[in-house]
């Protein structure tokens, strides 16, 4: 999905961005809600938890910058660049620090649990405005990073019971 919005253009990179944001903004919650706080449990977990918080957070920034771009323009593509990386990074920062912290504190079952409320959180939660908040200009049709991801938090929280 990263390369689809480097290999795209006009209109098409515009839609494939958005459903990159669509997709951090599930994926990114879920793992906040429902992974982190079984990683905090583990020894040196607080440590390994706050650092994939900050990736995070610095990739919602970025976020938050390219969404001020014109997704055509020379800028977006040298920032979507460095952060498709620091995507990549994030991704194998929690594979190899954060989820063997996990296998190895965690009991089998709470890790089933976990896994099932993720992909259930990622597949229900409607991160799109709704159809009336539709503005006539395309690019802003999905809206801000920030409000996809208030709309996951609640979306998940409303059902995870
Ligand atoms: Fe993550």
């Amino acid at each position: 999905m990263l390369d689809d919005v480097l290999a795209s253009s006009g209109e098409a990179r515009q839609r494939a961005f958005d459903a990159v944001r669509e997709m951090l903004a599930r994926h990114e919650t879920a793992e906040e809600m429902i992974v982190r706080p079984l990683t905090r449990k583990a020894p040196d977990g607080e440590r390994v938890a706050e650092g994939r918080m900050q990736e995070e957070n610095r990739a919602k920034e970025v976020l938050a910058a390219l969404e001020k771009m014109d997704v055509e323009s020379a800028e977006f593509v040298t920032t979507f660049t460095e952060f498709r990386q620091s995507v990549l990074d994030h991704a194998q920062a929690e594979e190899t620090q954060e989820f063997p912290l996990l296998r190895q504190n965690t009991d089998a079952e709470a890790l089933v649990k976990a896994r099932d409320r993720v992909m259930r959180a990622e597949e229900m939660a409607p991160t799109h405005p709704h159809p009336s908040a539709k503005t006539t200009a395309a690019n802003y049709v999905a809206g801000p990073f920030a409000a996809m991801l208030d709309r996951a938090r609640d979306a998940f929280s409303s059902s995870d019971k």
